[in-house]
């Protein structure tokens, strides 16, 4: 019977080590300590036994059990860890493949020309001033030296939403409005930035609902030079320092005098081309002294201040600056078109 369970030992052991999964391993278990195993099996013959040599039998059975046990206990331990070992090396993420790009927007070229512009205007010391698109009659029209039936009205066709109200038609009702506030007392410096509309048929050139900029100065001894070399530094600042700018006498009812202002032609360098239509020059902003029944509108006294003012369409700027030809590709988001515009990867 000893040899009987030394042997059953030795087999167990070489089973043992020779199982390669934990399922085998297990079906060892099973085979040898389970209740119809061969030990089980081997000690029903005990009753054969004298009483001394029972209980050394007895023993000898648990030493076995366990010497088997323990080396099930560690293979598995080892068969685990194999396992552990083997499903990371196959999950192993590597990290040196190139990540998948993420796509990333871009500012509109409209936002671009308008925070460039404000910049511009905020390091000469200008602050940025916004008012209504919704606007009173008062402030787009009247406040600006149109009164009703004055037939100016008609340079900007209008979309009316009751009799008193409307969609501004430019961004000069913000003057109006910055004036007033100011209870005409100090100076003004101001940029107004923002969207205005007019009852235009949509083509290459026009859009009912466009950007101006209007910038507003304020102060006593403003003159005509200080608007001159303002829009000097606009121009070269915006267009490039070998751009020439020249002004023409124009008409608005809130500027007296009023000017538009043209720079020289970037293609053809001023000799006439296709773009500025043969002259050499291309009109970019209309411009002027605040009129001083606008200065007296709005509460301050045209004999102790005067003041400058200029507006432009930002449409206008950002088709010059980047050799758009077409207004309506600002407002009909072909992400082609707007990719162009994209902040380059650092
Ligand atoms: N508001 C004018 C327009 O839309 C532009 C302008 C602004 C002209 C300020 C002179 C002074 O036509």
């Amino acid at each position: 019977m000893q040899d009987r369970l030394k042997e059953l030992e030795g087999e167990a052991i070489s089973k043992v080590e020779s199982a390669s999964s934990l399922k085998e391993l297990n079906e060892v278990r099973v085979s040898f300590l389970g209740k119809k195993g061969p030990i089980t099996e081997v000690l029903k013959g005990m009753g054969k036994l004298s009483a001394e040599e029972r209980p050394k039998m007895g023993a000898l059975a648990n030493e076995v059990r366990d010497v088997i046990s323990m080396r099930i206990e560690s293979k598995q331990q080892e068969l685990e860890e194999a396992a552990v070992n083997e499903k990371l090396a196959s999950e192993t993420i590597d990290i040196t493949l190139p990540g998948r790009p993420v796509r990333t927007g871009s500012h509109h070229p409209l936002t671009k020309i308008v925070e460039e512009l404000e910049d511009l205007f905020i390091g000469m010391g200008y602050t940025v001033a916004e008012g209504p698109e919704v606007e009173k009659d008062y402030y787009n029209f009247e406040a600006l030296n149109l009164p009703k039936g004055h037939p100016a009205r008609d340079m900007q066709d209008s979309f009316y939403i009751t009799e008193e109200f409307l969609l501004r038609t430019h961004t000069s009702p913000v003057q109006a409005r910055t004036m007033e506030k100011n209870n005409g007392q100090g100076p003004v410096k101001i940029i107004c930035p923002g969207k205005v509309y007019r009852r235009d048929n949509d083509d290459a050139t026009h859009s009912h609902q466009f950007m101006q900029i209007e910038g507003l100065v304020v102060d006593e001894n403003i003159r005509m030079s200080d608007l001159k070399g303002t829009l000097e530094v606009f121009a070269k600042k915006m267009f490039g320092d070998d751009r020439e700018i020249r002004l023409r006498p124009s008409f608005f009812p809130f500027t007296e005098p009023s000017v538009e202002m043209d720079i020289s032609c970037k293609i053809c360098g001023g000799a006439g081309c296709s773009v500025c239509k043969k002259t050499g020059w291309i009109e970019i902003l209309g411009a002027g002294m605040v009129h001083p029944n606008v200065l007296e509108m709005a509460g301050y006294d045209s004999k102790k201040y005067t003041g400058f003012a200029f507006g432009m369409g930002a449409e206008r700027i950002a088709m010059l600056k980047y050799g758009i030809d077409d207004i309506r590709h600002f407002y009909t988001d072909d992400i082609r078109f707007l990719t162009q515009f994209s902040v380059p990867e650092e």
